[in-house]
């Protein structure tokens, strides 16, 4: 059975406070969007990419990303959501039966081949992992007004990235369900619907320290330099 990437790339952005979605400012003259694409495009064990964006961009995407850079793999640009698990189960349902399911955020530019060749093995074997690093700063949790209730061990924590990937039908139940409950769970990334809804443990796998996401400005400067 095929393996099929998942490409977010539905938000709007609001935290770049730009004109353009970040998905489509442009990173050495091409758009944020098309680097991820290319990657999961190269990745052997990658079958079919199905890009899930807003309703308005889909021609431009078609267009100006997919056709312009010869990105055969996608097969489907689909609508996403309102919030990001919306855009995850537009993205499941059209990929149907699969083996491996990678959902990787189109706003991480810098996926590359060794991140999603660690994350198939452990999906091979563990069937659910995610891809991260270990923090570099002390985190502290705040009681919601601003005073630090408790440090938890550094060494024990770590960021969480994309790819996060899956067995297919697994994680399509676990959206499924979480659907049905839709507004309960407030959903950061798929592991967690796996883990409160199914009680399955996901297996973190290295990603890398340049695998960011752009989010706010200064993403833009960092990616930049990345490139260089
Ligand atoms: N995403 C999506 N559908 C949504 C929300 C987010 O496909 N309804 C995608 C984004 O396009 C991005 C990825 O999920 O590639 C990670 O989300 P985030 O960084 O939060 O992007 P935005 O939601 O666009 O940004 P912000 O939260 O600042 O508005
Ligand atoms: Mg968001």
């Amino acid at each position: 059975m095929k393996n099929v990437g998942i490409i977010l790339a539905a938000g709007r952005g609001k935290r770049m406070h730009s004109v353009v979605q970040k998905q489509y400012l442009l990173l050495q003259g091409k758009p944020v969007l098309y680097y991820s694409l290319k990657a999961f495009q190269e990745c052997p064990f990658i079958d079919e990419i199905i890009l899930v964006t807003g309703e308005e961009e889909i021609s431009y995407c078609q267009e100006e990303i997919i056709r312009k850079f010869n990105l055969d793999k996608v097969k489907q640009i689909v609508p996403g959501g309102k919030e990001r698990y919306h855009s995850v189960y537009e993205g499941l349902k059209a990929a149907g039966d699969c083996h491996l399911v990678f959902i990787h955020d189109g706003a991480r530019p810098f996926v590359d081949q060794g991140i999603l060749e660690r994350t198939k093995e452990a999906a091979e074997t563990y069937q659910a992992c995610v891809a991260g690093m270990p923090v570099k700063d002390t985190i502290k949790l705040s009681d919601g007004h601003g005073t630090a209730v408790e440090t938890p061990r550094r060494d024990l924590l770590w960021m969480i990235q994309t790819p996060q990937v899956f067995d297919c039908a697994l994680i399509r139940e676990a959206y499924r369900k979480l659907m049905e409950s839709d507004g309960t769970l407030a959903v950061t990334d798929d592991a967690m619907v796996l883990e409160s809804i199914e009680g399955k443990k996901v297996r973190l796998v290295e990603g890398s320290y340049r695998n960011i996401k752009i989010t706010t400005p200064e993403d833009l400067l960092v990616a930049e330099a990345f490139l260089q």
